[in-house]
C-alpha cells in the first residue's frame, strides 16, 4: 500500500465536475487510494459511466447529477454522503467550472452569468456547506462578533484531517491574454478560498486552492478557445498538463497529516512561461 492509501482510506470524499477532466481524474484517484466518493456532474450519463467504472475497481461511490449551483444538489450532495458512507464529507472538492474566451471587451456576454454562476457562486455555496458541517455550528449569524473564546476542533483532531480544496487558476493570479473574464472568476474565488482557511483554519479544517495552468480537457472547447491558434499555443509548450497530473497534487495535499496544510498549490506545464 502506497502512503496515499494508508492515508486515504476511509476518506468520504466528494468531487463536482466528475463527469470529465479534472474531476474525473480526482474522483478516480480518491477512490483507488481507498476513499468513497461522492461525484456531481449535469450530464447523469456520463457521470453513471464514471461511477461505473469506479465501482468495477471495487471502489465505493455515489452519484448527485444536477447544477452544482443549486441549493438543493449543493445538500444533496452532503447529504448522500452522509447516508452512503456513513458520515460528513471530510474532503470536499470544489472542481466544477467552465472558462470563457475573451476579455470584459471582447468575451461573449451572454456567457458571463453561467461563468459566474459556476466558477464563483456554486463554489461558495458548496464551501459554506461543507464546511458548516465540517465544523458542526449552526448557521453562523450574518455579521456576528468574532468569538471571544478560540475556536472548537472536532473531538478526533487531529488524528483525522478535513479538506476542502478549490480548483482555482494561474489565470487567476495573473492576467491572461487569453480569457481575463474568466480569470476574475477564479481570482474572485481565490479570495472566497482565503477567507474561509482563515476561518476553518483554527478550526482544524484545510481550506486549499488548486491553481493549474494549461490542462488539457475538455475546459478549452467549452471556453470557445479557437482549435487552431490555442492549438497552436498548447502545441508549443507541449507537454501540457493531464487531469491525471492535478489529481495526484489533490492526493498529495490531502494525505498530509492533519497538522499540515498546502495552502496554495500553483503548478504548471514546465515550458509554460505565462499566464
Ligand atoms: N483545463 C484547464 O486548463 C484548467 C486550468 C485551470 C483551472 N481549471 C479549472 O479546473 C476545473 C475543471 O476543469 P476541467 O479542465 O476538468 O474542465 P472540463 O473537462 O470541461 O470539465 C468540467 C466539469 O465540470 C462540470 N460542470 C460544468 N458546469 C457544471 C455545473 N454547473 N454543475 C455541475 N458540474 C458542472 C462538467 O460536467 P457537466 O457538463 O456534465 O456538468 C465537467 O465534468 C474548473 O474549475 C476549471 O476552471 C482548468
Amino acid at each position: 500500500m502506497s502512503v496515499n492509501e494508508r492515508a486515504l482510506a476511509g476518506r468520504r470524499a466528494i468531487v463536482t465536475g466528475a463527469s470529465a477532466g479534472i474531476g474525473e481524474a480526482i474522483a478516480r484517484a480518491l477512490a483507488a487510494a481507498g476513499a468513497s466518493v461522492v461525484i456531481n456532474a449535469r450530464r447523469a450519463d456520463r457521470l453513471a459511466a464514471v461511477a461505473e467504472q469506479i465501482a468495477s475497481r471495487g471502489g465505493r461511490v455515489a452519484c448527485v447529477s444536477g447544477d452544482a449551483g443549486d441549493d438543493s444538489v449543493v445538500a444533496a450532495m452532503l447529504d448522500t454522503c452522509r447516508a452512503e458512507f456513513g458520515g460528513q464529507a471530510d474532503l470536499v472538492i470544489v472542481n466544477a467550472g467552465r472558462g470563457l474566451r475573451g476579455s470584459v471587451y471582447d468575451s461573449d456576454p451572454s456567457q458571463w452569468e453561467a461563468v459566474f454562476r459556476v466558477n464563483v457562486l456554486a463554489a461558495a455555496k458548496l464551501m459554506r456547506a461543507a464546511s458548516e458541517r465540517m465544523i458542526g455550528v449552526a448557521t453562523p449569524q450574518v455579521g456576528a462578533p468574532p468569538a471571544a473564546k478560540p475556536p472548537e476542533v472536532p473531538g478526533d483532531w487531529p488524528a483525522t484531517a478535513r479538506d476542502i480544496m478549490v480548483l482555482g487558476s494561474t489565470v487567476g493570479r495573473n492576467l491572461s491574454p487569453f480569457s481575463s473574464m474568466y480569470g476574475s472568476a477564479k481570482a474572485a474565488v481565490h479570495m472566497l478560498a482565503e477567507s474561509l482557511r482563515r476561518t476553518c483554519g483554527p478550526r482544524g479544517v484545510r481550506v486549499t486552492t488548486i491553481e493549474p495552468g494549461i490542462v488539457a480537457s475538455e475546459f478549452q472547447s467549452v471556453a470557445g478557445y479557437d482549435p487552431v491558434s490555442f492549438g497552436a499555443f498548447m502545441k508549443s509548450i507541449d507537454p501540457v498538463l493531464t487531469p491525471e497530473d492535478v489529481a495526484r497534487v489533490v492526493l498529495l495535499v490531502a494525505s498530509q497529516p492533519a497538522g499540515v496544510h498546502l495552502n496554495e498549490v500553483m503548478m504548471r506545464p514546465t515550458r509554460q512561461e505565462y499566464p
